[in-house]
């Protein structure tokens, strides 16, 4: 049985966890690939609203298995706070929620030392979301970093402790004013520890094939977004893991010919929260109605989300990185009432007209090319069929189907789960 994707195809927020909250009834399993606590999957049914930032989004359906896979990076504080904000729900986490073994910690210190690194980089920050998730990734990668399994060995805190003191020596290089309480931040941490370690620890690898063998169909819930892919997003105002298709098969075990299904996700204008190019990004009153309208906060930070209009060049190279095969549109409703509606479908560059992603996409050297559309005043919240939708909207959508080779499968008008449409 292959194993189906979700991802998000823009700089993130496109709406995924709502998506794969919806999917979850027709899957066994729900496996987040990479990223960490620095994600924020909103999802809503039944008047509530749940943020999760590192349990997989099909955690709130009685039948599916929930696996953190190995390419996710852990805060046990963050974990913690997860699951005792979902205590009244009555959510057997023992057995629903699996954890792999071979899954990355971030430990307090690696929070200090984004912070650290941050600060030291003024105003060519990332702006990252001070989770920890750059340091982590670093030591994965160069072959200090501490995993879940370690937790069940007897020198766990031994290791801990001398990458902990490496870290602190790190931070006080950086030579900046960080104020913290390293007591006070590890008594939390130690405890946090201890409750992770009431849940099931996998090789998850091995959890994902028998499942595969047995026929359990399996859905991989990506977090950021392809442009924020460390390889193929706008780096370095990137996350430090492969949001793209690839990074599901490192991040799961699951091998390239087991992929199915891609289903790439994206909003109907473009958002961004953090530095970084942003071609289509719009400093007017538009930009100021989407980011009102659209509610564009960030689920994990707060920090208001940058707007602009879809930017068709930068997304057909996310479903070309993606190999999508599905496309879902997020947010169709928020773009209600503009009588306009403006697709960037190239770049002025240097002179020249070009139709991909330069290297180099500074503002300086990238204007938008535009082409305009007639806009839709409907308010689409309601509509539950694309019977329902205005003549402006399936002509975007068959306008972006075209251009980008690949059916629109999902629209959504809403944030709760019952505002979904199929095509
Ligand atoms: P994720 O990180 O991709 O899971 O997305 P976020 O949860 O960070 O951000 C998406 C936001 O848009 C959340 O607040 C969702 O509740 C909301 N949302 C999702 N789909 C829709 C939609 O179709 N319309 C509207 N208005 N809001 C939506
Ligand atoms: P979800 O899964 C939007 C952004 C940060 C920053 C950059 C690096 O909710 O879509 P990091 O903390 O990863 O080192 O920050 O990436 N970023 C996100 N932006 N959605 C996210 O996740 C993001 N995760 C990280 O704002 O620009
Ligand atoms: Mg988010």
């Amino acid at each position: 049985m292959a194993v189906d994707l979700l991802l998000g195809l823009q700089w993130g927020d496109e709406g995924k966890g709502k998506i794969v909250d919806v999917l979850t009834k027709d899957y066994d399993i729900i496996a987040r690939f990479q990223g960490g606590p620095n994600a924020g999957h909103t999802l809503e049914f039944d008047g509530i609203k749940h943020v999760l930032h590192t349990i997989p989004s099909g955690i709130f359906h009685k039948t599916a298995m929930n696996v953190v896979g190995n390419g996710v990076v852990i805060d046990p504080v963050i974990f913690k706070k997860e699951l005792d904000a979902l205590g009244k729900f009555n959510i057997d986490f023992k057995s629903k929620l699996l954890i792999s073994r071979k899954a990355h910690l971030i430990l307090p210190t690696h929070r200090l030392l984004d912070a650290a690194s941050e600060a030291s980089k003024g105003k060519a920050k990332i702006g990252s979301t001070l989770k920890g998730i750059g340091p982590t990734y670093m030591d994965k990668t160069g072959r200090n970093g501490m995993r879940i399994g370690d937790l069940e060995l007897s020198d766990w805190k031994e290791k801990y402790r001398s990458l902990a003191d490496k870290h602190e020596a790190m931070i006080s290089f950086y030579n900046v004013d960080i104020q913290y309480d390293l007591p006070e931040l590890e008594t939390a941490f130690f405890e946090a520890v201890e409750e992770l370690k009431q849940l099931t620890f996998i090789d998850s690898e091995e959890y994902l094939y028998q499942a595969q063998k047995e026929g359990k169909k399996i859905l991989a819930e990506g977090a950021q977004g392809s442009l924020l892919d460390i390889d193929f997003g706008t780096y370095p105002f990137v996350t430090s893991s492969n949001t793209t298709a690839a990074g599901a098969c490192t991040g799961l075990g699951v091998a390239p010919n087991q992929i199915g299904g891609v289903f790439g996700i994206f909003k109907a204008y473009t958002t961004r929260v953090g530095s970084g190019p942003f071609p289509t990004e719009l400093f007017d009153a538009d930009g100021e109605t989407m980011g009102r309208v659209g509610n564009e906060f960030g689920a994990t930070t707060g920090r208001p989300r940058r707007c602009g209009w879809l930017d068709l060049v930068a997304l057909k190279y996310a479903v070309r990185v993606n190999g999508v095969t599905e496309l879902m549109m997020m947010k169709g409703d928020v773009l209600s009432g503009f009588p306009k509606l403006k697709v960037c479908t190239a770049y002025q560059y240097k002179g020249e007209t070009i139709t991909h992603l330069p290297y180099n996409i500074e503002p300086e050297n990238v204007t938008p090319i535009y082409t305009e559309m007639d806009g839709w005043d409907k308010d689409l919240t309601k509509m539950r069929s694309p019977e329902e939708f205005p003549e402006a909207l399936n002509n975007y959508i068959n306008y972006l189907e075209k251009e980008l080779e690949v059916p629109i499968k999902i629209v959504s008008v809403g944030p709760d789960r019952t505002q979904t449409i199929l095509r």
